[in-house]
């Protein structure tokens, strides 16, 4: 039999404790504070990537190799930005959305854990290819190597935080899923990733613009051949290739996500971010279109590609917040329930215990609720008193409770007795220690 995995969805109950903060003032924290903190991601990703490329270049060419060596310089930097800007992100999505992220952590959760070991080998290791530079120039194949398997890895951890987040949003697959892998399989992680490495590619060629492009960089010292155009011009035409390829993979995107999370305002927002790219793409056109690159439409384009970054990261948190908008509302009414249920236990207890210290029986109330429509203390009504069952079972409270849940036929004048099972064995004691307790009061006058 096929389940229809809607049909099983968990709803589990939210912890009931307030917000640290007003909850639309904690959505865009986390918009801003994810931001800042993917673009150092995107940054360190990405020149890693060209960093393993311009090296490899460099061995024919050794102006590339110094490239490759003033970019890798910057990486660490932006490491440990993109790790410290990480945490604020973390922290507000676990107050924002504790049971979706947990629930995804746990579900991935080997791969999940292994993210932290895996960053750590990762950093290590730009480490010590930024600082075996000169060290390792004889053995160019081994240099390259330890950066090539850096990269392998950063290849690798997007791919798990992707197959997280996805899962966040889509809790009727939650009981579908068996780890990572199963995870990566949902239908729009693998079209995200390439996204993201695309647009690491952008960001990085737009800051390799900016950072070599700037007044006081000491580009004759740095290189033989290379001038500022020139750099401009690799960095540009990085740029524009790969921008178009997110044109292609942007739509790939759109069109994978599940619809339960459209709405007008989603496609809005990253119809708007997609449109303001076209005149940074154009520009970037225009800047390499100039045999002499002087990159005066520099900070235009990057206007206009903030615009389109804040564009998508606010339609990407609208759609998180549309699909996930019936769960939570599933798990409001859980979350209420369960508080009104605990708290009836909490003051059924205080009643009972109540009743016990005034000496009264627990089981008292639950016999009127339950057997005094026949029962009467002293004498026969529907079935006969508590005197007559006080002297059958005297001692023996474990016999009524018997009785209660299968009652027998045994009296031939009397009709027979319904079931009471239903009541549960625990409140049945309480009423027949109460029974035997009031017929064997009644029976000495
Ligand atoms: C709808 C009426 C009715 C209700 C309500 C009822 N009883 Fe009875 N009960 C009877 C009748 C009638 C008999 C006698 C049955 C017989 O002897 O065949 C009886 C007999 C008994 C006996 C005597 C059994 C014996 O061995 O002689 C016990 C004990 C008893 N009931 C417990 C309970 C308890 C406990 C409840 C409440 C949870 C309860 N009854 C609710 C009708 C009722």
């Amino acid at each position: 039999m096929i389940l229809d995995p809607s049909s099983v969805t968990p709803v589990p109950h939210d912890i009931p404790l307030p917000l640290p903060a007003s909850e639309p003032f904690l959505e865009l924290l986390l918009i801003v504070a994810f931001v800042a903190h993917i673009l150092f991601v995107n940054l360190m990703v990405g020149s890693s990537i060209l960093v393993l490329a311009f090296e490899i270049r460099g061995r024919r060419n050794p102006d590339y190799d110094r490239l490759a060596r003033a970019l890798a310089a910057t990486i660490t930097v932006n490491k440990s930005m993109a790790v410290v800007l990480g945490v604020a992100p973390l922290l507000v999505i676990s107050v924002l959305y504790t049971i979706h992220f947990y629930t995804a952590n746990a579900l991935t959760g080997t791969a999940w854990i292994l993210l932290i070991p895996t960053i750590i080998v990762t950093f290590l290791l730009l480490y010590l290819h930024k600082y075996s530079w000169d060290r390792m120039a004889n053995l160019k194949g081994l240099h390259i190597a330890i950066l090539g398997t850096a990269v392998a890895l950063f290849l690798f951890i997007p791919l798990v935080f992707l197959a997280n987040v996805n899962l966040m949003m889509f809790p009727e697959r939650w009981t579908t899923i068996h780890g990572f892998f199963s995870a990566l399989l949902l239908p729009n992680v693998i079209p995200r990733y390439f996204h993201f490495l695309s647009a690491s590619l952008i960001l990085t060629s737009l800051f390799g613009v900016g950072y070599f492009g700037r007044r006081n960089f000491p580009v004759s010292e740095t290189f033989e051949t290379f001038d500022k155009p020139a750099l401009r011009r690799i960095f540009y035409s990085i740029a524009l290739a790969v921008s178009l390829v997110q044109f292609i993979v942007g739509p790939l995107v759109l069109f994978t996500l599940p619809t339960k999370g459209f709405h007008g305002s989603v496609v809005f927002a990253i119809f708007a971010g997609a449109a303001v790219s076209i005149p940074a793409v154009w520009l970037m056109w225009k800047e390499l279109s100039e045999s002499q690159p002087q990159g005066k439409r520099f900070p235009a384009i990057v206007g206009y590609l903030t615009l389109t970054v804040l564009c998508m990261a606010t339609g990407r948190h609208m759609y998180r917040g549309i699909a996930l908008a019936e769960h939570r509302r599933d798990m409001r009414v859980a979350t209420e329930q369960w508080v009104a249920e605990s708290e009836q236990a909490a003051y059924d207890q205080s009643q009972g215990v109540a009743r016990l210290a005034a000496g009264e029986s627990p089981g008292k109330p639950l016999f009127q609720s339950n057997c005094s429509g026949c029962h009467a203390v002293d004498r026969k009504l529907v079935g006969p008193s508590l005197v007559e069952i006080a002297q059958i079972y005297a001692g023996s409270p474990e016999g009524i409770v018997t009785w209660a849940k299968a009652p027998g036929k045994k009296r031939a004048d009397f009709p027979q007795m319904p079931p009471f099972a239903i009541v549960g064995d625990a409140k049945l004691r309480d009423i027949a220690a109460y029974m035997l307790e009031a017929g064997a009061k009644a029976k000495v006058p």
